[in-house]
């Protein structure tokens, strides 16, 4: 297919098929924080095998450790993946801007945002920490790029999401999932969102997806100006165990 009929196709598709076709994958993405749900399978486990040995009502916070890793797991497989197209699919990009997703890990959100630029370019920045994602490493995100088809149009970087190796004004969109919450420090966070608002073009797009800290990103983004500022939850599909670890999505657009 050429280019511009790939593009008038992304244009035409409607929101509910786009979103089916972007949650279709190919690549392996790995597991986030994969010491989290092993320490709760083990926790939970143990306590059921003291459960056994000793008295019944301890299997009670046994099973509660193993319904947070059942949650953490389908978060980390299957719901993030399920969030994230219907948040790209409502970006209603055209096809030809230029993408930064900052900590992308394996590509989960970077690739799937690539699949929608059929005439643009996704480039993905991290430090490949395999404490924050299984498996972790520039060349599997580029294996997974290959596999999804999209080689052609992803660019991967190794840097830190407090200095990226970008000029000002590059990006009409940045993303960013699960990513900005492992910075750690005072003021370090806010760091990385004055980067992120750098990059980007005037009138260009903030969407970053998060636990903890969403409310200081957002109070960060308010100080320094951006317009159309606005969080919420994103549901149970994107919970890290339960609900006391909900991410929340935080978009916002630079002044023109
Ligand atoms: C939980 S993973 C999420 C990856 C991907 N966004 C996703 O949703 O699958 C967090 C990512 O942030 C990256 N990361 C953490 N701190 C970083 C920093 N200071 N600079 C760049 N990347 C960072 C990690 O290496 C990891 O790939």
């Amino acid at each position: 297919m050429s280019e511009s009929a790939n593009r008038a196709g992304v244009q035409s598709q409607t929101s509910a098929t786009l979103v089916a076709r972007l949650q279709r994958r190919r690549g392996d993405y790995g597991f986030d924080a994969p010491a989290v749900p092993v320490s709760f399978i083990v926790v939970g486990v143990a306590l059921l095998v003291l459960a056994a040995l000793f008295s019944w009502w301890i299997a009670l916070p046994g099973v509660v450790f193993l319904l947070c890793a059942a949650s953490y797991l389908y978060t980390t497989r299957a719901g993030k993946f399920y969030v994230w197209a219907r948040l790209l699919a409502r970006l209603g990009l055209r096809g030809d801007e230029h993408v930064l997703d900052l900590g992308c890990g394996r590509g989960a959100v970077l690739l799937m945002a690539a699949r929608l630029l059929p005439e643009g370019k996704a480039v993905g920045v991290d430090l490949w920490q395999t404490r924050d994602q299984s498996g972790n490493a520039l060349a599997a995100t580029q294996r997974n790029a290959e596999r999804e088809g999209v080689a052609g149009r992803v660019e991967l970087f190794t840097a830190d999401l407090r200095t990226l190796p970008f000029a000002d004004a590059s990006f009409d969109v940045v993303l960013s999932s699960l990513a900005i919450h492992n910075i750690h420090g005072p003021g370090e966070r806010e760091k990385a969102i004055d980067e992120a608002m750098r990059v980007l073009k005037p009138g260009g797009r903030l969407l970053i997806a998060d636990i903890n800290a969403t409310g200081a990103y957002a109070e960060r983004l308010r100080q320094r100006g951006m317009s159309d500022i606005q969080r919420r939850g994103l549901g149970w599909r994107f919970w890290y165990g339960g609900p006391w670890v909900a991410a929340v999505a935080l978009s916002a657009r630079k002044p023109v």
